[in-house]
């Protein structure tokens, strides 16, 4: 791989410079005003993944954002690696609380990132990292070095779940044949700490929505004599989790598989402070379920959290009102071997028989996902770890996440193939929130650690 690093060193800033290009289109997949944004940002990568030398690049239409796929089958008999990424990013608001403009990509210096870093949406999930794959296939091509098939497969829907992805990987089997699957959109320790992520949480996710009375009422005339929605939404709300913070609802935790002692000492071990933690998120401390470390309460065990609620008035002042309904947005993060749909039909029925007489509930699901647990002992794990030695200098710890990418699941099921997450971000990248950002050092070196990856799969797969 040595001209393949002779040629990445060469063209650094060009690499940056096409990476700030893609970062310039605000392929938002959740919002239909961004629309044209996401095609266009499909047909820009379709353009480039010709230029560095692909074959049979498509764009691929869906019900929803396009595929992009690209593919170098060197020789049938060699084995095949299929990188998959997404190509779309969350909404960038709130947009005040960008210190620059979230599709106007720049580098500046951080604490954490001395020599740099990328600002913009998406920086960090996923296009940085996806990109790191596109570079690092280019380096090898144009090196002569690419040592096996490679296959690319880079969607737009991820942020919203994958509505259509997942249609489209059960109807092509064929097509996507491969050995291993190559992802990079998670996270690392530190950048003096790698790791590789062994696991993502699962999602279930619904909207609730409480009906009271039939119009809003005055407070004061109505105040005292009628379930209030928001008073009860939030009363329901609270009693999901008891002192412990344990989920209250009845089930929930029955098909969770518990860690051995074994198993958390080995988690113990990778370096974690709680200190820099909190002071990083300026809290005093931690919260979380009982008897539990917060990396474990983060990545191992599942979680209820509200992620929006709303209703009544919020505008300037004082209204006297008793609103008729109340909503909220709920999420639960899965762990083995619960199922979304089990969970989401657990939540509902819950919910149902605690709502008091005086209200309606409404439970809408959205998208959800199965939680993966990745092996550590397959050859692909050693390749990876290998290739990371190689370029940090230092063995990668495995870490079981907590995000969610509810298509690695369906790989598996559909394909029959594993997923290998080879994550460069740190979980102070900030993403999905204002000021998203990707190191310098990260991005250039996922770039170095690709090449070997793809080298120590190959070699051992013959
Ligand atoms: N790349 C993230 C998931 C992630 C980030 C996993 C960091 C591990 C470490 C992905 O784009 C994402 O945001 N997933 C969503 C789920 C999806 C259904 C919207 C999530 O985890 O909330
Ligand atoms: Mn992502
Ligand atoms: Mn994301």
């Amino acid at each position: 791989m040595e001209k393949t690093q002779h040629f990445i060193d060469h063209n650094k800033d060009r690499f940056l410079n096409e990476l700030f290009e893609l970062l310039r289109i605000p392929s938002v997949s959740a919002d239909p005003n961004f629309q044209k944004d996401v095609t266009s940002c499909a047909e820009h990568l379709v353009k480039h993944l010709q230029e560095i030398g692909l074959d049979n690049v498509e764009l691929i239409a869906t019900a929803g954002h396009p595929i992009v796929y690209a593919q170098k089958i060197l020789n049938e008999a060699l084995p095949t690696v299929l990188v998959y990424g997404h190509y779309d990013v969350q909404p960038a608001d709130p947009l005040e609380l960008w210190h620059t403009p979230a599709f106007e990509p720049v580098v500046k210096q951080t604490d954490i990132h001395p020599q740099g870093a990328i600002f913009a949406r998406g920086a960090c999930d996923d296009k940085g990292q996806f990109f790191m794959h596109v570079k690092a296939i280019e380096a090898m091509l144009q090196s002569g070095e690419l040592p096996c098939n490679v296959k690319l497969m880079i969607e737009g829907e991820e942020e919203v779940g994958s509505p259509n992805l997942a249609l489209f990987v059960s109807k092509n089997k064929e097509k996507l044949k491969a050995d291993i699957i190559l992802v990079s959109d998670t996270g690392m320790l530190a950048n003096d700490t790698p790791s590789i992520t062994t696991g993502l949480r699962g999602l279930s996710y619904v909207e609730v929505e409480l009906t009271g009375p039939n119009r809003d009422l005055h407070s004061g005339l109505y105040g005292g004599c009628v379930a209030n929605p928001i008073n009860v939404l939030t009363k329901m709300i609270a009693s999901l989790h008891d002192d412990n913070m344990r989920i209250t609802i009845p089930g929930f935790y029955d098909k969770v598989v518990e860690l051995s002692d074994e198993d958390r000492a080995e988690m113990a071990k990778a370096p974690f402070s709680e200190k820099a933690y909190c002071e990083a998120l300026q809290i005093d401390t931690t919260y979380g379920e009982a008897t539990y470390s917060t990396m474990e309460r983060g990545s191992i065990r599942p979680t209820l959290d509200v992620n929006g609620i709303w209703g009544g008035y919020t505008g300037e002042g004082a209204k006297t009102v008793i609103a008729s309904k109340a909503f909220a947005k709920i999420s639960m993060r899965l762990v083995p071997d619960q199922d979304p749909e089990e969970i989401t039909q657990l939540f509902l029925n819950h919910f149902e028989r605690i709502a008091p007489k005086g209200v309606r509930v409404k439970v809408q699901p959205h998208h959800g996902g199965q939680p993966v647990v990745t092996p550590t002992n397959s050859p692909a794990y050693a390749a990876a770890s290998k290739a990371y030695a190689h370029t940090f200098g230092k063995n990668p710890i495995p870490v079981r996440s907590g995000g969610s990418i509810p298509i690695i699941a369906m790989f598996e099921q559909e394909l029959g193939l594993k997923t290998i997450l080879m994550g460069f971000g740190l979980d102070s990248d900030a993403i999905h929130s204002p000021n998203e950002h990707f190191g310098l050092f990260n991005f250039y070196k996922g770039i170095a650690t690709i090449p070997y990856f793809f080298k120590y799969f190959s070699e051992q797969q013959q």
